[in-house]
């Protein structure tokens, strides 16, 4: 994006391709070519026969350098991918890990075409409105603990969305067990966690995190409408997805530190004030079933407690709660 800090520096005139392939060493077609595809990404940029080039508008995109300038992350996002468009920033992540890229690398896109949610649902991911993300972790810690990750992710979720949204407290960041981000009772953010591993040892983990940001009622489809909301939604203006993007590395980084240092136990707490659906009535589908009961608490390794009717209580590992009343 050499050619973007370039055509940035000189806004206030043309510039020649001669001039910006003699600055940057790179040919007059590799400028053209760059120009153009600035332009599909959504920058407004004027062009002369005899003068050159002027970018006269941005678009709002996720851009590593901006994203980087205020960031306040020892490994989360340090290494950043930055696409327009792609499939799946979760399977991005994937594959990097699985070619060894460090703890902390980072896939951010403006657009997915297949962006996926837990139980093999899809992630509505329009362009350049809200955030999709996935973050490499590599933990060490067993098998069985990684679905606590997802706990991690909504602890830090819930947290950076607080931390931008100052509409009524009513309507502010709630989790809904396992990893739901509520406003309003509808949903503004999902995570969806997936692991590999190398025999028995865990190899790496990928966070995935969505946020619906400056979504607008209108653009919701159908069937999400009366389920999903977005920051802007709930709060009645609009976010910045650089200052929600930097908040939410900053979280996931501290949490996830925490949990690596503490275990889950010690968060447990926070999480479970994070949420209001303790005392409520749930109906939670498993995988070998369906249960209704009060959801009673959380267990410190992340297991949902619900009570049954007939006063015996359930410990739920995995598993989609929907609330009654
Ligand atoms: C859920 O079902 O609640 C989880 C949704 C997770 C969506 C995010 S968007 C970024 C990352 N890439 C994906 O394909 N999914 C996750």
């Amino acid at each position: 994006m050499e050619i973007l800090g370039f055509l940035r520096k000189h806004h206030e005139r043309f510039i020649s391709g001669a001039e910006i392939s003699r600055a940057l060493r790179v040919s007059r077609t590799a400028v053209w070519k760059h120009v153009g595809s600035l332009r599909s990404a959504g920058f407004s940029i004027e062009a002369h026969p005899s003068q050159g080039y002027r970018l006269t508008e941005e678009p709002d995109l996720l851009l590593p350098a901006d994203l980087q300038e205020g960031l306040q992350t020892r490994f989360v996002a340090r290494e950043l991918h930055h696409l327009l468009s792609t499939d799946s920033t979760n399977r991005v992540a994937r594959d990097l890990a699985a070619k060894g890229a460090p703890e902390g690398t980072t896939v951010i896109a403006e657009a997915q075409t297949r962006g996926r949610g837990r139980l093999g649902r899809t992630w509505f991911s329009p362009p350049r409105t809200n955030l999709y993300a996935s973050i490499i972790l590599r933990p060490r810690i067993p098998m069985p603990s990684v679905p606590q990750l997802t706990l991690v992710g909504a602890v830090a979720a819930c947290r950076a969305i607080g931390r931008v949204y100052n509409g009524p407290g009513e309507l502010g960041p709630r989790i809904k067990w396992p990893n739901d981000i509520l406003m309003g009772g509808r949903k503004v953010s999902g995570t969806l966690v997936e692991a590999a591993s190398l025999g028995e040892m865990l190899d790496y983990v990928v966070l995935g995190i969505g946020v619906n940001v400056n979504l607008e009622e209108k653009d919701l489809p159908t069937e999400l409408a009366a389920t999903a909301t977005s920051l802007l939604i709930a709060g009645g203006r609009k976010v910045s997805r650089k200052t929600l993007a930097c908040a939410l590395f900053e979280e996931i980084e501290a949490t996830y530190e925490r949990f690596r240092a503490e275990g889950f136990a010690k968060l447990s707490g926070e999480y479970a004030a994070l949420s209001d659906i303790w005392g409520r009535q749930v109906r939670v589908t498993l995988s070998e079933g369906v249960i209704e009961g009060t959801a009673e608490g959380l267990d410190s390794d992340g297991a949902l407690r619900v009570s049954l009717a007939g006063g015996a209580s359930e410990r739920i590992l995995a598993g989609d709660v929907q609330l009654l009343r």
